[in-house]
């Protein structure tokens, strides 16, 4: 019988897959789930295979430089790969992947839960009611914005922002995106393609940040672009914080600017800009996009069955470098 590849699982993954991941490694697991540091990690990956990671861990060019020579693969539990510096990882012949597909949906049904929480005062709301300071129906208490019939525009029609173009569907809202490139006319089902980013921003009653981060994206929406929106626009961000300025949002929300903003992901998290702490206007969520059991396990399953391929000698399906 032939060893088992040994595997590193930096964090505690669902039961079904650390269950999977025992029988088919010689998996070292973190029964504690303490975010380990580089040293920490490097240290705990002397002499394996293969590294399991998650998003809140940082593969720069030094820490794959000082990763030890026996890993050869590593899969990340995140579609997101800003974390991973991706061309040091090549030119090391480190074997990378991530799990894309299996959380467009959690993720694009968080997105609807922080675009409906934040037209609909959902924060204020829930603490009138927690605090004890709800002194009955009255006709313009907590009085919203109304999401049927409003524009929303969708940057980044990937697979999570066309799953959320599907739902607003529902919702009768009118799609506009922006993409690197415009899709087929099937698949864009009538939404409205915009070129320039900024060109769709002024038919953004809604503005729904889908896209990855990268260099280019970085700071998206800063003070210049958020002029560019219908005045009272709603914002979410279920993508990386990093897309927002945080300053700029803040400003915005608190002079009214912008009416109200869902926020799934934030630049720096947790440590969140404190700006945001105490603006009722602001529907906030700890990165729970992908957060379902099944999503979180399919999600698993998926990082084993690239490193299963990758172990097997063939081309691990979801391969990003
Ligand atoms: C993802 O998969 O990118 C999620 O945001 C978790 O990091």
């Amino acid at each position: 019988m032939t060893a088992k590849p040994s595997l590193l699982v930096t964090r505690k993954l669902p039961d079904a897959v650390l269950e999977r991941a025992a029988r088919d490694y010689e998996a070292r697991l973190n029964a504690e789930d303490k975010l380990y540091g580089p040293d920490e990690m490097i240290e705990r990956a002397q002499g394996c295979d293969a590294i399991l990671t998650c998003s809140p861990e940082k593969f720069t060019a030094e820490v794959i430089a000082r990763l030890p020579a026996s890993v050869r693969a590593v899969a990340t539990f995140s579609v997101g790969t800003e974390h991973m510096d991706l061309e040091a990882a090549r030119a090391r012949g480190l074997v990378v992947t991530n799990p894309p597909d299996v959380l467009t949906d959690s993720t694009a049904d968080i997105t609807l839960l922080v675009l409906l929480g934040a037209a609909r005062r959902a924060y204020e709301g829930q603490r009138m009611v927690r605090e004890d300071k709800w002194f009955g129906w009255t006709p313009t208490q907590l009085l919203g914005v109304q999401v049927s019939g409003k524009r929303l525009g969708i940057l980044g029609m990937g697979r999570i922002g066309l799953a959320v173009a599907k739902r607003a569907r529902g919702f009768d809202m009118e799609i506009h995106y922006h993409n690197r490139n415009r899709l087929a006319p099937e698949i864009e089902s009538g939404a409205r393609y915009h070129a320039q980013a900024e060109a769709m921003l002024g038919h953004c009653d809604f503005l729904s940040i889908n896209c990855p981060a990268t260099p280019e994206t970085h700071h998206f929406l800063d003070a210049r672009r958020i002029a560019l929106l219908p005045e009272r626009a709603i914002v979410t961000n279920t993508a990386r914080g990093a897309i927002v300025d945080d300053g700029a949002l803040i400003a915005a929300l608190k002079s009214g600017r912008l009416a109200a903003a869902g926020l799934d992901v934030f630049e720096g998290e947790p440590d969140i800009h404190p700006g945001y702490r105490d603006l009722p206007n602001v529907f906030i969520l700890p990165h729970m996009g992908s957060a379902t059991l099944e999503t979180r396990n399919a999600m698993g399953f998926k990082c084993l069955d690239n490193l299963d391929a990758h172990f097997a000698g063939a081309e691990p399906p979801d391969r990003v470098a």
